[in-house]
């Protein structure tokens, strides 16, 4: 007897996940066998909340998931141009794509989230467990700047561990670059933007195509400095959790904002 279509459909959903998780393992064996190298990236990320990750993934697969995010944005992108009092009232400019859209469109990018070497070695720089997101909604989404003054204000996100896939990245001279304020704590009622910007040093950091970076992003207040001409910055946001995460009442005011 055939197995039926949606069986049909699970079977080979589970074989991409397989398959991409063992990519990502083999690489990661090879790029990052050296412990003491690892190590760094570990302190590195952990003293600033932020750490770039250059060749994190097979490059076949970095092009094959860039493939599908440019896909995905002209399909599902949606603009919004909003202010979001959380953040102290810092404006979003920019397109946008749900994870339930990503979810839909795509198979490679839930199985590369879902990969357990990706996690592991993220664990490893975290010095705690990375766990998949408590949140469906937050786990993959994916925005586009591309108009003079699109920009992600300054924020911090609802959960502790995001890897930021730079798809296409403007020139520098163009904007478009993050910034950091490491070691910072998100009060939705008071947010006390400025105070920290004031208080604290700000880290810029410049990307190009093809880049990852980790990000500690919910206890890093971060923003995209707005682009200054019509140019493209494209991003992939994946997500997950702590343990204290997985137990925490979370809201998500910036995120239905932006998603719904
Ligand atoms: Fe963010």
């Amino acid at each position: 007897m055939k197995p039926k279509k949606g069986a049909q459909d699970t079977m080979a959903n589970s074989t991409l996940k397989e398959q991409t998780d063992q990519r990502i393992r083999e690489h990661i064996e090879t790029r990052y066998a050296d412990g003491k190298v690892v190590r760094k990236l570990s302190q590195h990320y952990r003293r600033e909340g932020y750490v770039k990750l250059q060749g994190l993934v097979p490059d076949d697969l970095f092009q094959e998931v860039s493939q599908e995010v440019h896909r995905l944005l002209d399909e599902h992108g949606q603009r919004i141009d909003i202010h979001l009092k959380e953040t102290g009232n810092t404006p979003r400019y920019m397109t946008t794509i749900s994870q339930q859209a990503i979810a839909k469109g795509s198979e490679l990018i839930p199985a590369v989230y879902e990969s357990r070497a990706l996690m592991d070695f993220l664990s490893r720089l975290a010095s705690q467990p990375v766990l998949e997101c408590p949140w469906d909604e937050e786990k993959y989404i994916a925005i586009r700047q591309h108009k003079k003054g699109d920009t992600h204000g300054w924020h911090w996100g609802d959960f502790s561990f995001t890897v930021i896939w730079i798809i296409e990245a403007p020139d520098a001279k163009y904007g478009g670059q993050l910034q950091c304020v490491p070691h910072t704590d998100w009060d939705k009622n008071d947010p006390q933007v400025e105070e920290y910007l004031v208080e604290h040093p700000i880290k810029t950091y410049g990307h190009v195509t093809g880049d990852l970076y980790f990000l500690r992003s919910d206890t890093t207040l971060h923003r995209t400095i707005p682009l200054n001409a019509d140019h493209t910055r494209i991003i992939l946001n994946t997500c997950w959790g702590s343990e204290s995460d997985q137990k925490k009442e979370a809201t998500h005011e910036t995120m239905n904002a932006m998603f719904d």
